[in-house]
C-alpha cells in the first residue's frame, strides 16, 4: 500500500498547502482514524480515514491531473536535457509515479492529462477503446477544405504505408495561416502533422483541447495544473 507523508498528501487535493496543513496540525485539527495527531511527518494511505477540521477527507487511490502543456517541455516523466511535464508540476500536485498519459510533441501545447493510474493511462490509449483526441491545428500552406476533410475521413495513408482509423476534420480559419479542429481516435508518432505533411502542408501551431469528452479548462494559463474532479474523470471514458 503507498504511505505518503500526511502533510504531502492533504496538500496533494488541491486546498491547502502544506505549510497550512503543518500549523493545523500543530492545532491538533487533524486526525487519522480516529486519533488526532502532532506530527505531520506521519505517513499515511488512501485507505486511512484522514479528518481535516471536522471534515472527512475524501481520498483515492491515484492522482489524475490536468496541465496546460507548454511549448519546450516534453512529455515524459524524465528527461536527461529538458524539462518534463512532470518537473513543471507545483510542487502540491507531485508525487511519485506520476507520468503523462500519452505523448504530445515538445512544441505542441494543451491538454496533457498526467497519473500514476497505468491501466486508466493504457485504457484511453488504446484504439480498440476509441478515445477520440481534439486538436487545433493551424497550417503553414493553404489547402482545400473539402479534399482534406474526404480524406481524414477515408483514413489517410501516411508516407511509411501506416493506414489511420477515419478522423474528423473541421476548418476553424480560413485565413493566411488556416486552422482546423481535428478529431483522431488513435495516437501515432507526430500523427497530426504527419496526417497534414501527406496533403503537402506543415503543422505550425498545434494544440492538444480534449481528451474524450473532457475539455480543457480555459481557465488553466500555459504551465498550469490541476486535480480532476471525479465528474471530469468519468467524462474522458464516457462521451
Ligand atoms: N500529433 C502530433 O503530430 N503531435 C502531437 O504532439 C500530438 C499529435
Amino acid at each position: 500500500m503507498k504511505k505518503e507523508r500526511i502533510d504531502k498528501l492533504i496538500a496533494s487535493q488541491g486546498l491547502l498547502s502544506r505549510n497550512d496543513v503543518k500549523t493545523m496540525v500543530k492545532r491538533g485539527e487533524v486526525s487519522v482514524n480516529g486519533v488526532v495527531i502532532k506530527d505531520s511527518s506521519v505517513k499515511v494511505s488512501y485507505e486511512d480515514d484522514i479528518v481535516v477540521n471536522g471534515k472527512h477527507l475524501k481520498q483515492t487511490e491515484f492522482t489524475y491531473i490536468m496541465l496546460n502543456k507548454p511549448k519546450g517541455v516534453v512529455s515524459a516523466s524524465e528527461d536527461k536535457r529538458d524539462k518534463t511535464v512532470v518537473d513543471i508540476l507545483p510542487d502540491e500536485l507531485k508525487r511519485k509515479n506520476l507520468f503523462p498519459a500519452g505523448r504530445l510533441d515538445k512544441d505542441t501545447t494543451g491538454f496533457c492529462l498526467i497519473t500514476d493510474d497505468g491501466d486508466f493511462a493504457h485504457r484511453i490509449l488504446s484504439p480498440s477503446r476509441h478515445v477520440d483526441k481534439t486538436y487545433v491545428a493551424t497550417v503553414d500552406k493553404y489547402i482545400d477544405f473539402e479534399n482534406a476533410r474526404k480524406a481524414f475521413k477515408d483514413g489517410i495513408v501516411l508516407a511509411d504505408g501506416t493506414v489511420l482509423l477515419s478522423a474528423d476534420l473541421e476548418l476553424l480559419s480560413d485565413d493566411d495561416n488556416q486552422s482546423f479542429k481535428v478529431v483522431i481516435k488513435e495516437g501515432k508518432y507526430h500523427q497530426v502533422k504527419r496526417m497534414f505533411a501527406s496533403l503537402g502542408t506543415t503543422v505550425i501551431e498545434l494544440k492538444r483541447i480534449s481528451i474524450g469528452g473532457l475539455v480543457l479548462d480555459d481557465n488553466l494559463e500555459e504551465g498550469e495544473a490541476r486535480l480532476l474532479t471525479a465528474e471530469e474523470l468519468s467524462k474522458i471514458e464516457n462521451r
